[in-house]
């Protein structure tokens, strides 16, 4: 008999639809290297539920399929991850059963699909970009020492995925807590030789309502965070810069 991967599935037709939330099992025929888009992949094909059950097709998003784009990204087995680079046989090496929901940090598109656009509008909101509108004439900027290249790199690899998010206490309903992945950014373009032109700028965004005070030191974060991004020292590091930039500011009143 062929081996099977079982496959149980959150579903909800719309955002404003809570009453169509279900769960839904299929069953899809194991191959070799499967991933968790592969498996959803296969439901696309013929969506009949283990019931019998003829059903729309699963929602889910993908890009990039190389865990890149951060597109993929919800909750299996209970963990955030990419489903792009979640094997399988590793997630169920005994024939157990996969459970796939989507994120609950962002508003539900549909399925497995959420919005991260929120995470978007804060990178705008930290200005998370080196400006070079105009420089053009003033020739080549200052170059970017090869240290502090060791430090910016791990902390630029972060594809906007929402791992962090999700799986960070204070970033919940209640509150408009800005959340890692953006302080993480702050720290990145502030410790660039030309970004740190904007320094004071993204500073105060992030010592505002909804800011780095609101960081409950959890941990969480750096925990799921699967491009490792030290997130832990990039809060502690812009919890030092807002304060003495909080401090010169006064004194210099
Ligand atoms: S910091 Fe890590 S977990 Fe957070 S969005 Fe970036 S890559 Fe994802
Ligand atoms: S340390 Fe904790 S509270 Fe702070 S951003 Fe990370 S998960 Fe959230
Ligand atoms: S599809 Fe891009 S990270 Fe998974």
């Amino acid at each position: 008999m062929a081996k099977t991967i079982t496959l149980k599935i959150q579903r909800q037709d719309a955002a404003d639809r809570p009453e169509t939330r279900r769960w839904e099992t299929f069953s899809v025929e194991w191959q070799p290297q499967m991933n968790i888009i592969s498996t959803l992949m296969e439901i696309q094909k013929n969506p009949v539920t283990t019931a019998g059950k003829r059903v729309p097709p699963v929602v889910w998003e993908s890009v990039c399929l190389e865990e890149v784009c951060g597109a993929c990204t919800m909750v299996i087995n209970g963990r955030v991850r990419q489903a792009c680079t979640a094997l399988v046989d590793q997630l169920a090496p005994h024939g157990e059963t996969i459970t796939l929901q989507p994120m609950t940090k962002f508003p539900l598109v549909r399925d497995l699909m959420v919005d991260r656009a929120r995470m978007f509008a804060d990178l705008k909101k930290v200005k998370a970009w080196v400006q070079v509108d105009g420089t053009y004439e003033i020739g080549p900027g200052p170059r970017q020492s090869q240290d502090n290249q060791d430090v910016a790199y791990p902390l630029s690899r972060c594809m906007t995925c929402g791992c962090c998010l999700e799986a960070c206490p204070q970033v919940n309903d209640w509150s408009a807590f800005i959340g890692p992945s953006a302080i993480n950014q702050v720290r990145l373009f502030n410790m660039h030789p030309s970004g740190a032109m904007h320094a004071a700028e993204r500073l105060e965004t992030i010592m505002g309502a909804g800011g780095i005070a609101d960081c409950g030191k959890a941990q969480n974060c750096v925990e799921v965070c699967p491009k490792e991004i030290p997130l832990v020292d990039s809060i502690a590091e812009m919890g030092r810069a807002t304060t003495k930039h909080m401090l010169f500011s006064w004194i210099l009143k």
